[in-house]
């Protein structure tokens, strides 16, 4: 069999990690390749390796039988191989087609000859169905469109290996299956695919092979038609997931939370929320999803009370929390984990036992007498780093140097332990390994079966279709249509998500 890209070996160290583990990879001419692996598996350093922008410590990669001078540098557009990275690098104040031809541009004598260029851009998104508004400046395209800026701008310069790393972590439903099948066609034009993922489902759909990373190694690769969801997943996390037990859902009519006609605009004068009611049920776990960047994190802080909303009202328990602090809403009852957690959730210099009890000098359960107050305040962090399985079980460790995986447990396990009224959880397992989003999503989900609600953002469409009762969808800073999860499909939440009213 001959392969056009050939990787063996491959050694890549950073300081305190083996990123790349004497990992060996093969890809077919012609196919679509999928990359799977938990975070820091290794998968982006192996296709920088690959693209040329990280020079690996050993190792060799050949590309249709030549060995490319890796260990001292190359450029993988010089060898057909073009990669779009997870964020784009694309200049805002140009148009999209000036960000295509930006560093190749035909020359027509000292003139740039920019029919000749708009031409060739034009055949390109025609014979693979790109569909991009060529004149429109970068900063007003949605990021799906960048995306297809991105893929024009390898095949303008003729790449025939195409690297996506984490491709659809930012699209619509609908946005997926047209990057899809522009895929396909390019396959079928003879190039090849190779895309980074974690949603094993894209995998199954997508892929015609696929190759399994874990912690720096290769661990296997095999055709699609050998294996499936349940068994690529083992492979990653190198044990079995157990399915989510099915929610006993006791909705009761009692609100928890209120949202009313809640605007909120920037000191500039931007318009970041536009009139958001909605009201979150006691057992209920009410869902947010929506594109990132379309007024989630704005509404997360009017929430917890980082920002005062223009106009509108929050009601949490019957009373009025609108111009409440945070410290006074979470001693009414909320609780929350940020989406970004180390800048909001934890402090890095402080031990895990400390952010463990952060917030809680105040609790009653802990005033007393100093020393026993020291010790009981001790033996709860303790039994937290037990109960929650933080890896490693080390109370004294600085949060700062665990994995972020281990970082949200902590977060997670301070806010529920404090047995709230609401947890509001943004973006809770962005990052996150299968083994440690499965315990976030089952401490959840005990949250809502115990009476208690849950305030659900998430930029990962089935996590909530999975776990809320009822979805709202955000679209530039408005809530465009609820349904309840019986209701919901992606067909339907990706339309909105697009800005489609329900
Ligand atoms: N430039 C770098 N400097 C130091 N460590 C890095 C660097 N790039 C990646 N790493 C580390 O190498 C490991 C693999 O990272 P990466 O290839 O990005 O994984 P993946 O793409 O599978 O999530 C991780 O532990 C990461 O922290
Ligand atoms: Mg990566």
């Amino acid at each position: 069999m001959d392969y056009v890209v050939r990787m063996k070996d491959i050694t890549k160290r950073f300081p305190r990690v083996v990123a790349n583990d004497r990992v060996n990879l093969n890809i077919k001419e012609g196919e679509i390749h999928a990359l799977v692996g938990e975070n820091g598996a290794g998968k982006s350093t192996l296709m920088n390796v690959l693209y040329g922008l990280t020079r690996p410590d050993g190792g060799e990669v050949c590309v249709r039988g030549d060995v490319l001078p890796a260990s001292t540098g190359f450029l993988g557009l010089d060898y057909g191989i073009g990669m779009i990275h997870q964020h784009f690098m694309l200049i805002g104040q140009f148009t999209a087609l000036e960000n295509i031809i930006l560093g190749a541009e035909p020359r027509l004598g000292p003139m740039l000859d920019m029919r000749k260029a708009r031409d060739r851009v034009q055949n390109l998104m025609d014979e693979y169905g790109i569909e991009v508004d060529l004149d429109r400046r970068i900063d007003a395209l949605s990021v799906g469109e960048e995306q297809r800026v991105e893929i024009l701008r390898v095949l303008y310069r003729d790449a025939h290996i195409i690297i996506m790393d984490e491709p659809t972590a930012v699209l619509t439903p609908q946005e997926t299956r047209s990057l899809f099948s522009t895929l396909k066609m390019l396959t079928q034009s003879g190039r090849t695919v190779v895309f980074i993922t974690h949603k094993l489902e894209e995998v199954m759909a997508m892929a015609d092979t696929v190759t399994v990373m874990r912690a720096g190694s290769m661990i296997g690769t095999m055709p699609i038609s050998e294996t499936d969801v349940a068994g690529l997943a083992e492979m990653m996390v190198g044990r079995r997931i157990e399915d989510m037990p099915e929610r006993d859902a006791d909705i009761t009519y009692e609100h928890i939370l209120k949202i009313e006609d809640v605007s909120l605009r920037s000191a500039k004068g931007q318009q970041l929320l536009t009139g958001i009611s909605l009201e979150v049920h006691a057992g209920e776990i009410f869902g947010i999803c929506g594109v990132d960047g379309n007024g989630q994190d704005e509404l997360f802080e009017v929430l917890i009370g980082l920002r005062r909303p223009t106009q509108g009202r929050v009601i949490f328990l019957e009373r009025d929390i609108t111009h409440d602090p945070t410290s006074r809403r979470l001693k009414a009852g909320m609780a929350h984990i940020p989406p970004d957690r180390i800048r909001m959730g934890l402090v890095g210099d402080f031990t895990v036992r400390e952010n463990l009890i952060l917030g809680r000098h105040t609790d009653g359960r802990f005033s007393g007498r100093v020393f026993l107050k020291a010790r009981a305040v001790a033996e709860s962090a303790d039994s937290l780093v037990r109960d929650f399985e933080i890896e490693p079980p080390v109370p004294e460790m600085q949060a700062g140097l665990l994995s972020g995986g281990n970082q949200q447990k902590v977060i997670a396990a301070r806010e529920l332990s404090r047995d709230p009224e609401l947890l509001i959880a943004s973006q809770p397992t962005r990052g996150l390994d299968i083994g440690a989003a499965r315990m976030i999503h089952d401490l959840i989900v005990r949250q809502a079966d115990s009476g208690q609600s849950v305030f659900l953002i998430s930029a990962d469409l089935s996590e909530v279709m999975k776990l809320a009762d009822r979805i709202g969808v955000m679209y530039r800073g408005a809530i465009v249509g609820v349904v309840e999860r019986t209701e919901a499909t992606e067909e339907n939440l990706g339309l909105m998500m697009a800005g489609a009213k329900a």
